[in-house]
């Protein structure tokens, strides 16, 4: 039989499968080749994590689930760009992804470009055409929430970052940084605009958002691990793409043993975050185990 978590994940994955294709444009729709690949590139694939997030932190928060899965497609469209453009030729250049040939390899440089110019726009435009929140200035914090979390501050910051470091001997610490911002400041924002869409003080907002930063980096270091350990049918994207591309990992850094104790002990961070907020806060940490001992 499915674990209670197992079930709610299925049922929150389908429930926002059908968010996502209600919210992106229709394929026969003009112009058909970019809302094709749009729909190609983030439809059917993924797991979902960082709207699963948002739902689990929409409930702690006593949110409305209409709202929240809103603010968790704005994230999931922003991520599925950030990954049409990482794995182009000018970046991390990989034909795989999620089991299918990557954006650019299925149509082509220009469309996958403009793939992610598209995708950004829709995740903001998700956020100011639907009420999220009752009062108007807290829900401009959220469009603002989004953007800096994908910014220069943030997500695209820490992916230059990344592109910067190819064939260098990073210090922990500058890892710890590019790993905050390129993988975990999208976690973070999940995690804050599901919670957004409920009421919460702001000492609870600020437990949540330290949970947020430990798993978010969390997440990219058990990401280095499987890149090293893990087969590509398993991953659905091409195993060994960092030692392929010179990147400084957690793993090259400090070794696999060492790398998954981080992840341990982050995970036990995020957990010690949540102490306060007792049985609501129970999908979050069964989250924070999924993440860190998730094989792909
Ligand atoms: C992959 O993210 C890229 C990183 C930020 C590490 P995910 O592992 O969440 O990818 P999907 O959405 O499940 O495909
Ligand atoms: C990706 O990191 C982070 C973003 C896409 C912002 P990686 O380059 O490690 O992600 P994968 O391994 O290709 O999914
Ligand atoms: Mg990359
Ligand atoms: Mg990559
Ligand atoms: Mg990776």
């Amino acid at each position: 039989m499915m674990s209670d978590f197992s079930s709610w994940v299925s049922a929150r994955q389908s429930r926002f499968e059908d968010v996502l294709k209600r919210l992106l444009p229709q394929a026969d729709a003009t112009p058909q080749r970019l809302h094709a690949a749009m729909r190609y590139s983030v439809l059917d694939g993924g797991k979902r994590v960082r709207p699963l997030l948002a739902y689990a932190a929409g409930e702690l928060a006593g949110a409305p689930v209409e709202r929240v899965e809103i603010a968790g497609a704005a994230v999931e469209l922003i991520h599925a760009y950030s990954l049409v453009h990482d794995d182009m030729p000018c970046m991390d250049d990989d034909v795989l992804r999620r089991g299918k040939p990557t954006c650019h390899v299925e149509f082509d440089e220009a469309t996958a470009l403009l793939v992610g110019d598209a995708l950004q726009s829709l995740a903001f435009q998700l956020l100011s055409e639907h009420r999220l929140n009752d009062d108007a200035g807290k829900q401009l914090q959220m469009v603002k929430l989004l953007a800096v979390a994908s910014g220069s501050r943030g997500m695209a910051g820490g992916q230059a970052i990344d592109l910067a470091s190819v064939g260098k001997q990073l210090t922990v610490p500058e890892l710890e940084q590019m790993h905050i911002h390129k993988t975990g400041a999208l976690i973070r924002a999940a995690i804050l605009l599901g919670a957004h869409c409920g009421d919460l003080q702001q000492a609870q907002l600020d437990k949540l958002d330290h949970y947020g930063k430990c798993i978010g980096l969390a997440f990219q270091v058990v990401d280095d691990v499987l890149d090293s350990e893990a087969d590509t049918a398993t991953l659905g994207k091409t195993a060994g793409k960092d030692a392929d591309n010179d990147k400084p990992t957690y793993v090259t850094l400090l070794g696999v043993q060492a790398a998954k104790k981080m992840a341990a002990e982050l995970r036990q961070e995020a957990m010690d975050s949540l102490a306060g907020f007792g049985a609501p806060a129970q999908r979050l940490r069964e989250l924070a185990d999924f993440i860190v001992m998730r094989k792909y």
